[in-house]
């Protein structure tokens, strides 16, 4: 595994970075990422270009042996650029501009702004295209980040513009527009193209809300591509272009399509980043694990973790067991000044190395080094796929909520997967689904017909299905099917109220009579097919009598049906035998905080233990916060 930091040459000394560079390299990092902020440096002002000094940096990490992925600054476009063309900041939709003073000002709509990047990413690929060390490069830095608002799209007029132009291409008139979204209500009806405006308030049309969220996330990767074209077009074939991404999944943002026009995809995995306001949750890491690998279905790169989390082997193994080839931390060094100096780091403010921790750097590597000395490429195929549908995220985006039902549906149901040792990858339910043994599609509210059919296909074909509710209220234009869950027709009765009640508190009975109480949720009251055998029913609350859990024999496969996600226990009851029944390995332990991974090539089986406690399984004693991997061989195979 490649270990690396990030690192500032810009804010550093350059009398210091021979040092800083001897010793980072003989604490074994072997890849430096810097440059990502650095615009004001490279063009102090317009068209003022200044690059000796990165120069002298790139030769100094050449001199040594390391590699360097090198970053386009346009996450911190400089004052010059934001005083000389205020138009290109970001306006939320309450009308404020962003301005001065932050990072990520500047609306990737922006006329302006994407002919500025384009120009500095152009210019840095002239430069260093050809540059020995330079491995690679991260175009901007994190395009949706934790630190932007939950309405973080922005309204500009570029955006209005260009949201007219995407409407366009989909809808042949402004009326179709006004069916598609149902905007007759409240007299939203546009007449014109030139009426077209960004929805503004939270009770925005959902339709229209849709929309909107999906031609940002376009836009995002308009932008990502316009500086992908021009690094590839200058910059030799063996440097691969990349960005990273953030697990940020509560914004509707598809981070799939972002690595369609890139070489190599990774994440920033700080720890419980990935949770969506669940807390830490390992959970919710390893399903971002899956969910980066699956993309170029590629072993993926970790772009930053925190110093802090050193002492966690259980955190470095899961990535390394998911497919990350490179983990970089941020950062090597803290600095005196800035609004990121609190941050955690290797070394002290004169560049000392904190000797315990580069130590514990040193037996994570050589740990991860003993157990998975290398990754196959392409990725082998897990035989389970969690079905992840940012549409469903964009449906529930403007809800008061957080965390979201659906983020919260989804990590429920991946939850009994992951302690249990089924490897999953990430897809749409869009997506081809041949291979798979068992698919998990929970809380698909929104999904069209064109995937309904295609989930019942699968079923019919051999394969094991498990649909946690809510599934098929709404199509694709956030308008509700005349009966809930008619697109799963050919699976299931129908939804038989269309409302979903609420299951705090609620109590469920198995058919093996086990009592069980639900968590805060959705749930649905539904009707099971005559030929279905019910495995749980509600036995309290609106939904008393009604069946919480089913399942039926669909072709040459099973389906298996929940209401809801809300109950922890149900779920891993039917988690076990649709795992069983997709022939595969189910690892029973009683260790909430454990994962297990039986690794897809029969290799052996990885466990996790991320709780505070030792904890047993597979015979295994596993120290908290440790793993261990036990290879088939060992495990008297
Ligand atoms: C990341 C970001 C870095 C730095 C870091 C601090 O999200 O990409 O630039 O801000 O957080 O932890």
């Amino acid at each position: 595994m490649i270990f690396g930091v990030s690192y500032y040459p810009e804010i550093t000394p350059e009398t210091e970075w021979a040092a800083d560079l001897d010793r980072l390299r003989e604490a074994g990092f072997t890849v430096v990422r810097v440059g990502e902020f650095a615009w004001s440096a490279f063009e102090p002002r317009e068209g003022e270009y200044h690059f000796e000094w990165m120069d002298r940096f790139l030769d100094a990490a050449q001199a040594r042996g390391l590699s360097v992925v090198l970053g386009t600054p346009t996450a911190s476009p400089p004052a010059w650029l934001i005083a000389q063309y205020p138009q290109i900041l970001v306006q939320l939709p309450d009308g404020v501009r962003l301005g001065y003073g932050e990072r990520r000002a500047c609306c990737v709509n922006s006329e302006i702004y994407r002919q500025f990047s384009v120009e500095i990413a152009a210019r840095l690929g002239d430069r260093y295209g050809r540059h020995p060390a330079v491995i690679g490069w991260q175009i901007d830095n994190e395009l949706i980040g934790p630190e932007r608002p939950r309405l973080f799209e922005c309204h500009c007029a570029d955006c209005v513009w260009r949201f007219r132009q995407w409407l366009k291409r989909k809808y042949p008139s402004p009326q179709a527009v006004n069916d598609a979204w149902g905007l007759r209500f409240w007299s939203l009806e546009f007449s014109d193209w030139g009426e077209v405006a960004p929805p503004l308030r939270y009770r925005a049309c959902p339709g229209h809300a849709l929309d909107y969220h999906r031609f940002y996330s376009d836009s995002l990767a308009e932008y990502l591509r316009l500086q992908y074209e021009a690094l590839r077009a200058r910059v030799e074939a063996r440097q691969f272009v990349s960005h990273n991404s953030t697990a940020v999944f509560d914004r509707g943002i598809d981070h799939r399509s972002f690595a369609r026009t890139l070489n190599a995809v990774g994440w920033d995995a700080y720890p419980g980043a990935a949770s969506a306001g669940h807390g830490p949750n390992p959970a919710a890491t390893a399903l971002a694990h899956d969910w980066f690998r699956s993309m170029l279905r590629r072993p993926f790169w970790i772009w930053e973790t925190t110093p802090a989390a050193v002492h966690d082997a259980a955190f470095f193994a899961e990535m390394r067991a998911r497919g990350a080839h490179a983990v970089l931390f941020w950062l090597w060094r803290t600095h005196r000044a800035n609004m990121e100096r609190g941050s955690r780091s290797f070394c002290d403010f004169d560049g000392k190395p904190y000797a315990a921790r580069l130590r514990q750097v040193r037996q994570l590597r050589e740990r991860l080094a003993a157990v998975a000395p290398s990754l196959p490429s392409p990725s082998p195929r897990a035989p389970a796929a969690l079905l992840f549908d940012p549409d469903n995220v964009r449906a529930e985006h403007r809800l008061e909520r957080r965390p979201m039902p659906y983020l919260e549906g989804v990590i429920r149901a991946y939850l009994p997967f992951w302690r249990h040792g089924v490897a999953t990858d990430a897809a749409h339910p869009g997506d081809d689904l041949t291979g798979y043994r068992l698919a998990i599609a929970p809380g698909l509210r929104l999904m069209d017909e064109a995937d309904a059919r295609a989930l019942e296909r699968f079923v019919r074909d051999g394969g094991v299905l498990l649909i946690f509710g809510p599934a098929a209220h709404l199509d694709r234009h956030g308008v509700y099917y005349r009966r809930w869950g008619e697109p799963l027709s050919g699976l299931l009765d129908g939804v038989v109220q269309p409302e979903t009640l609420p299951t705090e508190g609620v109590e469920i009975v198995t058919s093996a009579g086990e009592n069980f109480v639900c968590r805060s949720g959705d749930a649905e009251i539904i009707r099971a097919p005559n030929d279905a055998d019910i495995l749980a029913r509600f036995r309290s609350g609106p939904h008393a009598g009604s069946p919480a859990a089913f399942t039926r024999v669909v072709g040459r496969g099973h389906l298996f049906y929940a209401a809801t996600s809300a109950c922890a226990e149900l779920n891993r009851r039917l988690a076990r035998p649709a795992t069983e029944r997709a022939g595969l390995e189910w690892v029973e332990h009683a260790f909430d905080d454990v994962g297990v991974l039986v690794e897809p090539n029969g290799r052996g089986r990885w466990i996790f233990n991320h709780g505070n406690a030792p904890a047993r399984v597979l015979g295994v004693e596993v120290p908290p916060r440790d793993f261990a991997f036990l290879a088939s061989s060992a495990a008297g195979e």
